[in-house]
């Protein structure tokens, strides 16, 4: 079977990243293996991973199973909440190496913002660090509010390259994505497909007919288009190969209108959790 290649995106200190990633949230630790192998065979080179998601052992180890060098595939990992600070954070990151066997990863995202500032500065601090270090190409953040990456503009010394939230088009995150053309940050999206939310969609339905696509491949090739780096999670070998096959057609600048404006009454420019810090939530 041919393998499908997949456009990067060149991030603004020159990293490369794959537009389309697999995201592997709520994969059993036991199944996460086979589930990366099975996205590997068939030309995934990004895999979105997390401490909390108990699974980079297994994105390590489907790794070092496949053909496939380490400067092949682009690993996103995530630090978690309760290891914020300075020192907490390199010691959580050293374990983190650990679990995936790497001596570095691609891309390590501060999962959440937490409600003390200072915290959240010395994680990015310590990211810097890790970045100094090579032990991570490149770093970012994921959930934060419009202050917070203003916080961080202001007061640190390097810009994240990427900010991952939830999005899809029904939460369009406009102004946090307009925050990101002016910073030149890569906009993550989070829950691409809203956890299957949007595969019932009509409007996007009827746009998938006419291109001979899935809803989701639709809505997949929707972020694409949008500059978005797209991490759609799927256990199920069908819908892994599926997920990818969206770089063989191009939906209209009146189709991507469309698909934006059909869910412009639920989309905000909000950020999901504004005041919480997601605090449990993955
Ligand atoms: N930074 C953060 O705080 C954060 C938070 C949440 C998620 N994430 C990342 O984002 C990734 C994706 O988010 P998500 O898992 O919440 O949502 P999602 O990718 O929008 O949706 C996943 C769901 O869609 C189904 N699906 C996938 N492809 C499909 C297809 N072609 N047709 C029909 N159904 C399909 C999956 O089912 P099956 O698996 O059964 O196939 C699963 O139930 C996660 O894996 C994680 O890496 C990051």
């Amino acid at each position: 079977m041919p393998e499908l290649t997949i456009p990067n995106i060149t991030l603004h200190d020159g990293v490369e990243i794959p537009q389309l990633g697999l995201g592997v949230v709520h994969v059993p630790p036991e199944e996460a293996q086979g589930v990366v192998e099975d996205a590997l065979d068939v030309g995934y080179r990004h895999i979105d991973t997390a401490a909390s998601y108990r699974s980079e052992a297994a994105v390590g180890a489907a790794l070092a199973a496949s053909d496939l060098s380490r400067e092949e595939v682009f690993v996103t990992t995530r630090l978690w909440n309760a290891e914020q600070s300075y020192d907490s954070t390199l010691k959580a990151f050293e374990a983190t190496l650990d679990r995936l066997g790497f001596e570095h990863v691609d891309l390590c995202l501060i999962h959440w913002p937490v409600l003390s500032e200072s915290r959240s500065l010395n994680t990015w601090r310590a990211s810097e660090r890790i970045l100094e270090e090579g032990r991570a190409r490149t770093i970012g953040v994921s959930n934060c509010r419009v202050e917070d990456l203003e916080r961080l503009e202001a007061e640190t010394d390097t810009r994240p390259t990427v900010h991952q939230v939830e999005l899809h088009s029904r939460l369009q995150q406009v102004e946090l994505r307009r925050l990101h053309a002016e910073y030149r940050i890569v906009t993550g999206a989070w829950s691409p497909l809203a956890q299957r939310d949007l595969l019932a969609d009509e409007t996007i339905g009827e746009i998938a007919v006419r291109h001979g696509k899935s809803p989701a491949q639709t809505i997949l090739r929707w972020h694409v288009q949008l500059g978005n780096v797209a991490i759609p999670k799927s256990v199920t070998a069908e819908r892994i190969r599926e997920n990818i096959e969206i770089f063989d057609f191009k939906l209209s600048k009146e189709e991507m209108a469309t698909i934006s404006e059909a869910d412009a009454a639920m989309a905000t420019g909000r950020t999901v959790f504004p005041a919480s810090g997601g605090a449990g939530r993955i």
